[in-house]
């Protein structure tokens, strides 16, 4: 699969961005400090992460989205371990992700890929979110914050 940086003046998927964070003014502020990636199939982008260097020697992965109709094909799975081969190159120590309380699938995929649980943001939802978030018949209000030392 080949996954590739955004180029300079290309337009974002926003649309994927938008299914991973409903937040489109985070996710717009995120983009312009972050590194964007994607992958395309017959010139379609059909999935986008975006790296964000947090703090010295840390990078955080701020968004990862596959179009639906590709889910469960071991896409997401393949843009996480290009995402840790980058900061790695890039040399960087740790990668971080945040994910919701109610979102059991992603929780699974991360602690596949080998991050650990290092914390919880208690109400960060609630702080940050206009709309309520539910998902798998449970209200999202915590962020489970992630690590993984590469
Ligand atoms: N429940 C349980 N496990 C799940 C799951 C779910 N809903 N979704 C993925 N997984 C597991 C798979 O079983 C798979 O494990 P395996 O390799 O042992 O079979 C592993 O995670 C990798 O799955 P993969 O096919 O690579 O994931 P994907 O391409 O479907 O992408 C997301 C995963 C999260 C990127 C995708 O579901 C998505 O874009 N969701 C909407 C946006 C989003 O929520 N982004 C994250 C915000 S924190």
């Amino acid at each position: 699969m080949n996954i590739r940086k955004l180029y300079p003046n290309e337009k974002p998927p926003i649309n994927l961005l938008l299914l991973a964070d409903p937040s489109e003014s985070l996710v717009e502020e995120y983009l312009n400090r972050g590194d964007c990636f994607v992958t395309e199939m017959n010139n379609q982008i059909i999935g986008v992460y975006v790296l964000l260097p947090t703090r010295p020697e840390t990078v955080e992965l701020v968004n990862i989205a596959v179009k639906e109709s590709f889910h469960k094909k071991g896409i997401g799975k393949q843009l996480i371990f290009h995402a840790i081969q980058i900061a790695k190159s890039k040399g960087y120590k740790t990668i971080e992700i945040g994910t919701g309380n109610s979102s059991i699938g992603q929780l699974a995929l991360y602690q596949k890929c080998g991050f650990r649980i290092t914390g919880v943001d208690q109400n960060f939802f609630i702080r940050h979110y206009e709309q309520e978030i539910f998902e798998n018949g449970i209200h999202c209000k915590d962020m489970i914050r992630l690590s993984l030392d590469i």
